[in-house]
């Protein structure tokens, strides 16, 4: 049901591992000394980089999972997000990092972060592999974000094209073929 289309590499997985590992260097010193941290991954996009997030991660901590949905086809900028999956684990009290895949028009995470604020962590921060700022639509920016890019439609490394390409091991950029 998708015209046909051929994936170009943009960002490859050793430019991904390593800037994870930076990553991770600024999220242990962040974290330095907590016994309370939970690593919370948005279903489904972020599969892959809390699996590498939390391989890199060298801190005590437990990983929980939440599923927000995609927004239908109300208006553009009354994106409704809602959600189809909760976490299993209480967060009063805890240190949470909600991790993404993609902060697109920021209506997601947004919703997420209220969602979860409204609980008493003790501090919540997100981090989002990438971020297209051009697409804003609120006002909202993750404390870490591993690539800026352009407003590109990109694939892999978790991220789907109508559920496919999920499992690339590299982010690409989507381009339709003539015809
Ligand atoms: C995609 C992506 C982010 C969100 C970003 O998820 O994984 O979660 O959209 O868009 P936004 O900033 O405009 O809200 P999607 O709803 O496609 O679900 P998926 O993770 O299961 O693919
Ligand atoms: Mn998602
Ligand atoms: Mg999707």
């Amino acid at each position: 049901p998708t015209r046909p289309y051929v994936i170009d590499e943009m960002i490859s997985a050793k430019a991904i591992a390593a800037r994870i590992e930076d990553l991770c260097r600024e999220i242990q010193k962040e974290y330095d000394g907590t016994d309370k941290l939970v690593v919370v991954g948005l279903l489904r996009g972020s599969f892959v980089f809390i699996a590498d997030l939390v391989r890199e991660l060298d801190l005590p901590i437990e990983v929980d999972f939440l599923e927000a949905s995609s927004y239908g086809d109300v208006m553009e900028s009354s994106r409704e997000v809602r959600i189809l999956k909760d976490l299993r684990g209480a967060i009063e009290g805890r240190d949470v990092l909600v991790v993404e895949d993609i902060v697109d028009t920021g209506h997601t995470l947004n919703h997420v972060t209220h969602l979860l604020e409204s609980r008493h962590p003790a501090r919540l921060k997100s981090i989002a592999l990438l971020d297209k700022p051009s697409r804003r639509e609120v006002d909202f920016k993750a404390s870490w974000t591993g690539f800026e890019i352009p407003d590109e439609f990109v694939v892999g490394y978790g991220i789907d094209y109508a559920q496919r390409n999920r499992n690339l091991p590299y982010i690409g950029k989507v381009r339709f073929l003539e015809g």
